[in-house]
C-alpha cells in the first residue's frame, strides 16, 4: 500500500507544517466504540459490537477510504478502539509511514468500557500527567505514523491554554518532529482557536493545526479558521454532517422545513443531502482537510463524491439561510443520544 499519491483527491500542504494531507479525511469516532452520539449509529454498525467485529469492520471502511484516495486519518485517547484499529491496519496492510497523514489526541480518556448505556463515555482532564500518560499510548498505538497530536476539545473554561506545565510538555513533544494541535467544539469555539493562536513557548508559537466543527448549521468559527489559514496554521474540519442531522436519516420535526430546501437544492445540483453538505465544507478554500465520519464502506465511496461537486453562488445563498445560532446549535448537539 505504498503506491504513490495518484488518486482523484486534491493533495495540499497542512499550514506551515512539513506534512501533506488530501482534502477530504476520514475520523474514527464511530468506529472506534460501540457507543456513539451519530444518528443511525447502532444501525450503521449493524449492533455488531463484539471487539473483533469492530476491528474488522473499522478495517473495512479504512481499505475503502483508502482505495477512494483519502490519505488523513483521524484519531483519539477516547474514541474506544480506534488508535489501536487503526494502528493494526497500517500496520497489516505495510503502509508506510509518509504515505498518509495520521492525527490524534489526547484529554479524554474512554470510560464506556464497550457499553452503548455506559453512565460516562469519556472522562475529561486537561493535566499535565494525563498528557504524560496517554502521549505513550499514542505512541504505542500509531508509532511513527502519528504525526499530529492534539488536544481533545479544549476549551477557555478548563483553563489548559494557561498551563505552563502542558504547553512546555508540548513544546517538547513537538520538539520530536510532531505538529501540535488543539481541537475545539461549543459554542465559544471560535473564542477558544483564536486565544490558542496567540499561546506561545520559548518565543515561538505553539499551535500548527486546530480541528473545529464547521457544517452548513454552525459556521461561528468561519472568520478564525480564514485568518488562521492566512496565518499558516493548518484546518482540520469535523462534524460536517453535524453528526447525522444533515443526512436523510433526521426525522426532527423542527428540522422539516430547512431538510425540505436542503433536499430541493441537492436535486437541483443532482446529488444527496450528505453530498451538498460535505461539498459546502470542502469549499471552503481555508479548510484543509474536511473529515468524512463515515461508519460504512458504502458512506465512504458516497462521502468521496461530495469532492467532484461544485458549490455555486445560487446554492452558497440558499446555504447560508439555514445556520443556527451557535448556541441552539450546541444545545441540541448536547441532546443527541449515545447509540
Ligand atoms: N472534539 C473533537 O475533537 C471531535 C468531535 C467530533 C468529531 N471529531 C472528528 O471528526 C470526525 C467526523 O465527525 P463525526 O463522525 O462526529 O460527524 P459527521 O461527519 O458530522 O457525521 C458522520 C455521520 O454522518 C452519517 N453519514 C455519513 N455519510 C453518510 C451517507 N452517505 N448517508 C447517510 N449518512 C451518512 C453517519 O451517521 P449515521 O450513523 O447517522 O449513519 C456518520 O457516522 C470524527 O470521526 C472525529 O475524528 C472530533
Amino acid at each position: 500500500m505504498n503506491e504513490p499519491r495518484e488518486h482523484g483527491l486534491e493533495t495540499r500542504g497542512l499550514g506551515r507544517t512539513h506534512l501533506h494531507v488530501t482534502r477530504l479525511g476520514l475520523g474514527l469516532a464511530a468506529l472506534g466504540r460501540p457507543g456513539y452520539i451519530n444518528l443511525g449509529h447502532a444501525e450503521d454498525l449493524d449492533r455488531q459490537y463484539r471487539r473483533e467485529q469492530m476491528r474488522a469492520g473499522a478495517h473495512a471502511v479504512l481499505d475503502q477510504a483508502w482505495a477512494c484516495g483519502i490519505r488523513y486519518f483521524d484519531a483519539a485517547r477516547s474514541y474506544g478502539g480506534a488508535e489501536a484499529f487503526l494502528g493494526s491496519w497500517l500496520a497489516s496492510r505495510s503502509v508506510a509511514a509518509d504515505a498518509c497523514t495520521v492525527g490524534s489526541k489526547w484529554g479524554y480518556r474512554y470510560t464506556a468500557d464497550w457499553k452503548i448505556d455506559a453512565k460516562v463515555h469519556e472522562q475529561k482532564e486537561h493535566s499535565v500527567e494525563r498528557l504524560r500518560e496517554q502521549w505513550p499510548e499514542s505512541c504505542e498505538q500509531l508509532g511513527d505514523h502519528l504525526d499530529v497530536y492534539m488536544i481533545h476539545s479544549a476549551t477557555i473554561e478548563s483553563g489548559v491554554l494557561d498551563r505552563v506545565d502542558v504547553l512546555e510538555e508540548l513544546a517538547r513533544i513537538r520538539a520530536t518532529g510532531v505538529a501540535i494541535g488543539l481541537s475545539v467544539s461549543g459554542p465559544r469555539q471560535a473564542e477558544t482557536a483564536r486565544r490558542a493562536f496567540e499561546v506561545e513557548v520559548d518565543g515561538g508559537l505553539l499551535f500548527d493545526v486546530v480541528q473545529a466543527t464547521w457544517n452548513v448549521l454552525e459556521r461561528s468559527a468561519e472568520s478564525v479558521l480564514r485568518d488562521a489559514h492566512r496565518a499558516g496554521v493548518g484546518i482540520l474540519l469535523k462534524e460536517t454532517l453535524a453528526n447525522g442531522r444533515l443526512t436523510q436519516r433526521n426525522n426532527e420535526p423542527e428540522f422539516r422545513t430547512r431538510r425540505e430546501i436542503l433536499a430541493r437544492e441537492a436535486e437541483r445540483i443532482g446529488t444527496s443531502i450528505e453530498n451538498l453538505a460535505l461539498a459546502a465544507a470542502l469549499a471552503n478554500e481555508w479548510a484543509d482537510v474536511v473529515l468524512s465520519g463515515a461508519t460504512t464502506p458504502a458512506q465512504a465511496i458516497d462521502n468521496v463524491g461530495a469532492a467532484s461537486i461544485t458549490i455555486d453562488d445560487q446554492t452558497q445563498s440558499v446555504l447560508v439561510e439555514l445556520a443556527e445560532d451557535s448556541e441552539t446549535y450546541w444545545a441540541t448537539r448536547s441532546r443527541l443520544s449515545w447509540n
